[in-house]
């Protein structure tokens, strides 16, 4: 196990192991059972004093992530107590792990493929709501017609009749893109690490919303960038704070989800919009605006993007076609304009030299029918009868401590909880019950704040969403329940 340490950095160096060896145990790096290095072995490999790794050692074990046996070492604790003597079989230290590596917690989405019976924790759409049949004959009939396809590299940009249907539909979206100002991607994760390996490099500054999108924090930690937060309420990106940040420190990109953001559900009015595309133009900085799921609305269309709103090319916009067409083919778009779309699409050649063909050719006959249409509106339909489920368990059953923020579209419900509960403990007891949620801690870059949860609607369906919402609510009220009894005991 590498352990980062920064040394100038506002956070303490006990915390700084702690969250590293947190980060690698939540990523499933550190399995259960493992013996972590000796105190005085850690201590001497990173650096720092005895104690400071003494108190962190100390902080996982008060958690239950660890726990010390007498004579015998430190040992990895996810599920709860095992007896010290069945430690005899523990797993040895393995030296793989002494290896770096800067994306600590990217190994998180293995978690999403555990198959627990109730899976609230990734927002994928219910397979039974995508046209998987359609595509399918789509994919056969072009076999069959152009078998080539297969023995063909595509243009690096994509496929130019996939880059004209994609104009054509994101114009009904009032996004404004020609066939040259598109390229097409692996799925939009593609698109924000193509963008940050264009134009981060260590020590740059990315400003980031928190919480906000788990997939986006670890490309731009792993380029060495420095991430700061801005805070969201239900308008998106607090743009009040972003200014003086911006100013003070210079960033070279805003990553924002200004519509139906992800894990919150706020949508950023125009207003913000605006302010955000002044100060990026004032401070001459980039700004992604991504994009996975604005057509999953549930009450009025949201407002108009951001990159229709900007005059002069700071936007660089990410539509990921994941949420609703086919996360299986990995498809997305970005769309830019000037050097900036130049330098992105030699990117994408040194990354993979243009995506799948196959992929690209099987979805524009749906795309460009009006199937395409119809299948939004029953998508809208079926999830905001979900997203109506989830909200109509958590008003009669969760614990009146917790508040949440109604999503009038995207796939989430995030919640609010005191802020002495913490969320990674909790998950371990919803994964007892083989029900799953996304702990707030991993949506937040930098200082992980551990009393919110995401619940993911789109997966599941209405009788799985009952139980698993009631099962979380019951979760919560008996975590409050005793902590309450722990508060009035005498004893304390
Ligand atoms: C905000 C956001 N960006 C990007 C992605 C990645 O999606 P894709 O499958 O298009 O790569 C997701 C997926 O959940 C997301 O929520």
């Amino acid at each position: 196990m590498h352990i980062e340490i920064q040394r100038n950095a506002d956070i303490s160096l006990t915390k700084q192991i702690y969250h590293s060896i947190l980060d690698h145990i939540r990523s499933d790096l550190l399995e259960e059972d493992l013996q972590l290095p000796s105190v005085r072995e850690l201590s001497k490999q990173i650096g720092v004093s005895l104690v400071t790794v003494v108190k962190a050692y100390q902080k996982l074990e008060q958690e239950g992530y660890i726990t010390s046996v007498q004579g015998k070492g430190t040992f990895i604790r996810k599920t709860n107590i095992k007896e010290a003597e069945k430690k005899e079989g523990a797993i040895s230290y393995d030296w793989q792990l002494s290896i770096q590596d800067y994306l600590p917690r990217s190994q998180f989405a293995r978690f999403h493929q555990v198959p627990e019976k109730i899976h609230l924790s990734s927002s994928m759409i219910d397979p039974g709501l995508l046209p998987n049949r359609y595509l399918e004959q789509e994919i056969h009939k072009m076999l069959s017609e152009n078998p080539k396809v297969l023995s063909q590299y595509g243009e690096i940009q994509g496929d130019k009749e996939l880059r004209q249907a994609m104009v054509e539909y994101l114009k009904r979206m009032d996004v404004p893109t020609t066939p040259d100002n598109i390229l097409v991607t692996s799925g939009s994760q593609q698109g924000i690490d193509l963008v940050a390996r264009t134009f981060v490099g260590p020590g740059d500054v990315v400003v980031m919303e928190a919480p906000t999108y788990p997939g986006a924090i670890d490309v731009f930690r792993g380029r060495g960038a420095t991430i700061l937060t801005v805070p969201v309420d239900s308008d998106g990106m607090r743009v009040d704070l972003l200014q003086n940040l911006c100013d003070k420190y210079k960033p070279k990109i805003i990553y924002t989800v200004p519509t139906f953001h992800n894990p919150t559900g706020a949508v950023m009015p125009t207003k913000r919009r605006r302010q955000i595309l002044e100060i990026a133009k004032s401070t001459q900085c980039l700004v992604i605006e991504d994009d996975p799921c604005s057509e999953i609305y549930f009450e009025r269309k949201p407002p108009a993007s951001m990159i229709s709103l900007d005059q002069d090319g700071h936007v660089i916009y990410l539509k990921g076609l994941s949420k609703i067409l086919a996360p299986g083919c990995r498809i997305g778009i970005l769309a830019a304009s000037g050097s900036i779309f130049k330098r992105l699409l030699a990117a994408k050649a040194n990354a993979d030299l243009g995506s799948p063909l196959l992929t690209q050719k099987a979805i524009i006959p749906f795309i460009t029918s009006k199937r395409m249409m119809d299948h939004l509106k029953k998508l809208r339909t079926a999830l905001k009868i979900r997203r109506d489920v989830v909200l109509e368990i958590l008003s009669q059953h969760s614990p009146k401590e917790v508040s949440w923020f109604v999503p009038k579209g995207g796939l989430n419900v995030w919640l609010t909880l005191p802020f002495w509960l913490n969320t990674d403990h909790l998950l371990l007891e919803a994964k007892n019950e083989q029900i799953t949620f996304l702990p707030g801690s991993t949506c937040f870059p930098t200082n992980q704040e551990n009393h919110y949860l995401r619940i993911s609607f789109s997966y599941m369906n209405e009788p799985q969403l009952e139980q698993g919402v009631k099962t979380i609510c019951n979760i919560l009220q008996l975590a409050i329940d005793s902590k309450i009894k722990q508060d009035s005991s005498p004893y304390f």
